[in-house]
């Protein structure tokens, strides 16, 4: 351990560190135990030196208290990742760091900003001479400190200074790193936004699936624990499944319970799938597993309306029977299947994204990085990676012959768990919105024509026809004839 309060330290670091909470910490330790010399500095040094302290011996830390020490012990083109909570304090951090940098230096943001603030502060700061990268990293605690899945965005000419570290420190799949250099400006935040969305329609949809195998099959989350554990050895293998096991089979300590009955049932968030929803909206990109996740935990979240409505008639009709075995093997075919639905929809919105901002983003080379040190990590993502290396412009994933297959194989799985979970009254949004959109974009003629119809009677907002192109309108407060306008 190189650890000075000075800046003569002989060694310059390759990288500095600010924001040294355990994503950071646990950063800076990746960097340092994969070779590069690492300026550590936190806003209050008591964390600079717990890291030292208990971490120091891993590689070569430089430890600085101020900016402009930290500053100074950086290498030419200097580096700095600042490791902050998104908002307010990322434009101080940056605009401290920017004051006391030189042109050619590059900043990283490695937080979960918004692809519109990493916009503006790229322009900003480009104006200055300096690079901005908004980086987004997934993996969590464990993921940061063993190997994440980073997604950069920026100027091309940073990555060259930047990615081959980047590269080092990231979780590696088949020896290819889960790094790659995604576009320009936001796009590193803006596809971590959509991953994090992805992320919300995976685990809703795995809270589905619990649900359903607990109400319909009266499992216990133990048993369930073993279903997940047993699915995680086919084609659902992720980390999101491989933990529900953990999760479920976890006893509390205290009450001798279930861990999982014992956690209030009100699920929180920070931002981000409301982010990835806003932004479809804006963008016309139906992702209704991401939608249907979010605004779930939004319900869970309204405690008071909750226990008013509680003795609420439920209504509920006779279900077909099930049979136990055939009926988790359905639940685990809508999953699949809803999941594949969900990927697809955020695909979209990453292509829509792409084109909006002229990003380019590869669809494959995401692919290939989210298999390895995200969240949403999973054997999945090689098919997804495969997809995208067939054709490149496949119009959507459902339509890529193997998850075609899959999702025609899975369909009548799916409907079957989509009845059963409805005539029970068990709440299903994310598998029965999955199954919906499906049938959608399968749906040769949709009543679209009739909102079209009803548009132009009330607001002359005209239609197009299906035997001729232009734009028409009927006079619908006259004699009823169409015009064309
Ligand atoms: C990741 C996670 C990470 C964070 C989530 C939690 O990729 O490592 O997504 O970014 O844990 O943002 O989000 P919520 O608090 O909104 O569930």
């Amino acid at each position: 351990m190189t650890s000075s309060t000075s800046n003569t330290s002989a060694a310059k670091a390759q990288i500095g560190v600010t924001g040294l909470a355990v994503m950071g910490s646990n950063i800076a330790r990746n960097f340092a135990r994969n070779g590069f010399v690492v300026a550590l500095h936190n806003r209050s040094v008591g964390r600079t030196d717990a890291l030292l302290a208990e971490h120091g011996g891993e590689g070569e830390f430089i430890r600085t208290e101020t900016v402009p020490e930290f500053i100074e012990a950086l290498e030419s083109p200097r580096r700095v990742l600042i490791m902050v909570k998104a908002g307010e304090a990322t434009d101080a951090v940056i605009e401290e760091l920017a004051a006391a940098m030189d042109p050619g230096d590059i900043i990283i943001d490695g937080g979960n900003a918004l692809y519109t603030d990493t916009i503006r502060r790229e322009a900003a700061l480009a104006k200055r001479g300096l690079h901005f990268v908004g980086a987004g990293i997934s993996g969590g605690e464990e993921g940061a400190l063993n190997g994440p899945a980073i997604m950069p965005g920026g100027p091309a000419e940073s990555y060259r200074a930047l990615g081959p570290m980047l590269e080092k420190i990231s979780a590696q799949v088949d020896g290819t790193p889960c790094c790659t250099h995604i576009g320009p400006d936001g796009s590193g935040h803006f596809v971590k936004m959509v991953h994090n969305g992805i992320e919300y329609a995976d685990m809703q949809l795995i809270a589905e699936a619990y649900q359903l195998l607990r109400t319909v099959l009266g499992l216990e989350p133990a048993e369930i624990a073993d279903v997940f554990r047993e699915w995680n050895a086919g084609d659902l293998e992720s980390y999101l499944v491989e933990i529900t096991a953990e999760v479920l089979a976890q006893v509390d300590a205290e009450t001798g319970k279930p861990l999982v009955d014992v956690i209030v049932d009100s699920a929180e968030q920070k931002g981000t799938g409301r982010w990835t929803v806003k932004s479809a909206l804006d963008l016309g990109v139906p992702v209704t597993g991401i939608g249907e996740a979010v605004f779930a935990r939004a319900l869970s979240g309204a405690r008071d309306q909750r226990a008013a409505a509680q003795g609420l008639v439920a209504g509920t009709i006779e279900a077909p029977p099930v049979d136990r075995t055939a009926f988790i093997e359905d639940v685990r075919s809508a999953l699949y299947a809803s999941k594949v639905i969900a990927y697809a929809q955020g695909f979209d919105q990453i292509s829509a994204g792409s084109d909006e901002y002229g990003w380019d983003v590869q669809p494959g080379a995401l692919a290939t990085i989210w298999r390895g040190g995200c969240i949403i990590r999973a054997r999945f993502l090689d098919r997804i990676k495969d997809a995208y290396a067939a054709d490149p412009d496949l119009p959507s994933l459902v339509l890529d012959p193997y998850f075609r297959g899959e999702v025609e194989r899975s369909v009548e799985a799916w409907r079957r768990v989509v009845v059963a979970a409805t005539c029970r009254g068990i709440p299903i949004p994310a598998f029965a919105s999955s199954l919906s959109y499906y049938d959608g974009l399968r749906t040769e003629r949709l009543p679209a024509a009739l909102i079209q119809g009803l548009r132009d009677y009330f607001g002359a907002h005209t239609y197009e026809r299906v035997d001729r192109s232009g734009h028409f309108h009927t006079l619908w407060s006259g004699d009823r004839t169409e015009v064309e306008v």
